[in-house]
């Protein structure tokens, strides 16, 4: 048995259990609180939210996961500073740590603020920089999605694979719209307006994690977004990947936990894609 699955039993849990431990645990209580929260806060500007449910549910993860771990390292959204510079810090400050989690206790909060049924939690796991488990759970719908690195990723118990299309005429594609409106957005509005008229259609439905984890379901062929942060990509990435599709930046470098500009796809289509947003300067 090799050092890390030796470790990945310590005390009994797998890694894997730990993490769908605490994101259905997290996801139960948030979905009792729908309609009910009671403090709104803004964070780096009037889109970026937060609820006492972010920061309750990042608690409750935050404490099983030590239980469980009491030497790994943790990187919770609501545990940040706001804002894209502070993000990319705290990551670059853990890198170096052999085992870190990386959650991100709600992400869809603008969904969850409205009771617009989109929005998930976001739990990984990295090993020395790469992620070896992601969860992903959406209370209300109660799907599960679970990545394990080399085994392959599952909903509800089933494998999933990405979607077949080849080309973007007939994908259906999802991005957001970045609560940073100095830079990301107006970026994104220029990827928006040129590969929407390329493809079958286009959602925007306010939960990057929650839409990863719908490509690698095959539910949608492509997402892409500017200005992301750690926590709402690294388990929807391994989802991805484990399921068969391709996660770059968007200039196509792969994946690693510093992405900020995301691109994944089914991989048949990524190329177009990028080629799209570099087409219109719309890809950094
Ligand atoms: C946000 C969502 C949204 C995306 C934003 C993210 P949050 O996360 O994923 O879809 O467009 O860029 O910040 O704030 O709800 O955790
Ligand atoms: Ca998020
Ligand atoms: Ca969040």
């Amino acid at each position: 048995m090799s050092d890390q699955l030796n470790a990945s039993v310590v005390g009994g849990k797998s890694f894997t259990a730990v993490a769908i431990n605490c994101a259905s645990k997290a996801g139960e209580w948030i979905k009792t609180k729908l309609g009910n929260y009671a403090s709104l806060d803004i964070k780096y500007s009037s889109h970026d939210l937060v609820t006492e449910i972010d920061k309750g549910s990042e608690r409750l993860i935050k404490n099983l996961v030590m239980t469980h771990f009491p030497h790994h390292s943790f990187l919770g959204e609501e545990g940040v500073e706001p804002g894209p510079k502070a993000s990319a810090k705290a990551l670059e400050d853990k890198l170096d740590a052999e085992y870190l989690w990386i959650v991100d206790p709600i992400d869809g909060t603008t969904n969850f603020v409205h009771g617009f049924p989109f929005f998930c939690v976001s739990i990984a796991l990295a090993h020395k920089g790469d992620v070896i488990v992601g969860v992903v759970y959406d209370p209300v719908k109660d799907e599960l999605f679970v990545a394990e690195k080399g085994k392959g990723a599952y909903v509800h118990g089933k494998r999933m694979s990405v979607s077949s299309e080849e080309t973007l005429r007939g994908s259906l594609v999802a991005t957001g719209l970045p609560a940073d409106h100095h830079y990301a957005l107006p970026v994104n509005l220029k990827g928006i307006a040129a590969v929407a008229p390329q493809v079958r259609n286009l959602r925007i439905a306010g939960s990057a994690a929650l839409h990863m984890a719908y490509v690698a379901a095959g539910r949608l062929s492509g997402f892409w977004e500017i200005g992301l942060s750690s926590w709402d990509l690294a388990a929807g990435a391994l989802l991805i990947q484990e399921s068969g599709g391709i996660v770059t930046d968007t200039n196509g470098k792969p994946y690693d936990l510093s992405v900020r500009n995301v691109m994944a796809s089914n991989g048949r289509i990524q190329d177009e894609l990028i080629a799209a947003l570099a087409a219109a300067n719309a890809n950094e």
